[in-house]
């Protein structure tokens, strides 16, 4: 089964709206770039609408990096799917781990979030991942199996095709430290096994990601691994010339 690879970057909370234009001047990305890979990068909500209009005609695909369930009301501060799709957004980070720390997301908020996106033609960008202790206590594999079937629960096995999963080991996220690319392919392949077991064949069409201190030195041997289909960029994908070289090495 051949999976496009996809590339993306999570700017997190960097980038003023003159940085941002910056980096698309720099990034200057053509219209068939890389037709074999998949680029999204994910800025702050404030700079979507001026990276729509830099990135317009470029091989660049937009995500945002959070969105609530709800499709409008009285929710004060929040972002939803179709305010994202109307600034040309065509994919969504949910259930970052920072998300699940320090604004208290829990699996059955992110669940409903993903389902959200679905439903309104969004691609959600699941991301699940250990922390140190879980890991060095072998509870890891367990622990992200139980993240996945939580977010995935009552979905169709169609939809969850529709699903993009980034495996982010919380010890390897803006640590410098990256899990070695078995390490990493192993929990890749753990989540597809634990899709499969959820939705079958589909399982096999879905792209699992990996992030966490991804460099343009250690993409290619990531990209080696069987079940790693891409990664989830974000210090590297600040800058226009390392993000460029991480796309070009992961191809
Ligand atoms: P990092 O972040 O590449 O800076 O480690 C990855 C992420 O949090 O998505």
């Amino acid at each position: 089964m051949e999976r496009k690879p996809l590339i993306a970057g999570n700017w997190k909370m960097y980038k003023t709206l003159a940085e941002a234009r910056e980096f698309a001047k720099e990034f200057a990305a053509g219209p068939n770039e890389w037709p074999d890979v998949d680029v999204v990068i994910c800025p702050p909500y404030t700079a979507l609408a001026a990276l729509q209009e830099a990135l317009e005609g470029s091989a660049v695909m937009l995500g945002a990096q959070d969105m609530f369930h709800e499709k409008q009301g009285a929710y004060t501060g929040e972002i939803s799917a179709g305010m994202l799709k109307e600034l040309s957004c065509r994919f969504v980070i949910i259930g970052h781990s920072e998300r699940r720390e320090h604004i208290r997301e829990t699996d059955e908020s992110i669940s409903l979030k993903v389902h959200a996106a679905l439903s309104q033609g969004l691609t959600p960008i699941l991301c699940v991942g250990e922390n140190l202790k879980q890991r060095e206590q072998g509870k890891a594999l367990g622990f992200v199996r139980g993240q996945v079937e939580k977010a995935l629960v009552d979905l169709s096995s169609t939809e969850m095709g529709g699903v993009v999963i980034a495996y982010e080991p919380i010890w390897a996220i803006g640590t410098g430290k990256t899990a070695t690319s078995e390490e990493a392919g192993k929990m890749c392949q753990a989540i597809r096994t634990t899709v499969a077991g959820m939705a079958g064949g589909v399982a096999q069409e879905m792209r699992i990601l990996y992030g966490g201190s991804v460099n343009k030195g250690n993409i290619a041997e990531l990209m080696r691994e069987s079940h790693i289909d891409g990664a989830l960029v974000g210090g590297a994908s600040l800058k226009a010339a390392e993000f460029r070289e991480i796309i070009q090495q992961a191809r």
